[in-house]
């Protein structure tokens, strides 16, 4: 199985398009964000599941449980891999949305890789507050719900692993092939790092997608990866 996701960032489906063809042998799962998914809805996952690939789809679905189950059941006819969701409680989500929908491929939202701790500590009013206490509290909560992995920063995931061991699969972006890298990630880690902290997923957008040769970036990360599982 090879680890990274390839989030399909772009403005036109045959970019999109483009893309899986070029780079599908090299990466597991193609992720559709907002931005696609706003401009051509549900078409866009007929048209990339005809390729034959694994889709995540990345909504980050937060409402209350009966609209995200109405959500799901739709999205559902697209067969997705995984769909990402924010909880802040378990109980009803399980009952009304984990169970009646029967998918096990929920992936939970904890803190977004573009925000630090400030920012966290000027939403909770608490200075006292990590990123690291706030990610595992919400793991626990996706943990409890029925999801089978969670969204986090690679600098989370290390203790997340050794909370959780292999009952949640770790995905992480704000990967970056140097740790110089400027843009609006803020927790960034290297690939290399990022696996040997315990990411089961990579997301890498950015770095593949702007680089001159994508499909030789993406050898070259599977590469470095493979060596450090060993
Ligand atoms: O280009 P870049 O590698 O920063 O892309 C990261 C992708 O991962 C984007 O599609 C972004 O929406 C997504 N993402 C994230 N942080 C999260 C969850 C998803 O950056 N916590």
């Amino acid at each position: 199985m090879k680890r990274i996701i390839f989030p399909l960032d772009v403005s036109q489906k045959n970019d999109a398009i483009d893309f899986v063809k070029l780079l599908k042998d090299e990466v597991e799962i193609f992720k559709i964000g907002l931005e696609l998914f706003c401009k051509y809805g549900p078409e866009i996952l007929n048209d990339i599941s005809k390729l034959n690939v694994k889709i995540f789809l990345d909504l980050k679905l937060h409402d209350i449980p009966n609209t995200v189950y109405g959500a799901v059941k739709n999205l559902l006819n697209f067969n997705p891999f995984f769909i990402t969701i924010h909880l802040e409680e378990y109980e009803k989500f399980r009952k009304f949305v984990f169970d009646k929908t029967n998918f096990k491929g929920f992936l939970g939202v904890t803190w977004l890789t573009s925000l630090d701790e400030n920012s966290l500590h000027f939403l909770t009013e608490n200075k006292n507050m990590s990123v690291i206490d706030f990610v595992l509290k919400k793991a626990e909560i996706y943990y409890k719900s029925g999801c089978c992995g969670i969204v986090c920063s690679a600098h989370e995931a290390k203790k997340v692993k050794e909370k959780f061991g292999n009952k949640l699969k770790i995905v992480c972006p704000g990967i970056r092939l140097s740790e110089s890298s400027s843009d609006d990630q803020e927790r960034i880690m290297t690939p290399e790092k990022a696996i040997k902290n315990g990411a089961d997923f990579l997301v890498i957008g950015r770095p593949i997608r702007e680089a001159n040769d994508p499909l030789g970036i993406c050898r070259k990360i599977n590469a470095e990866i493979n060596e450090n599982l060993g």
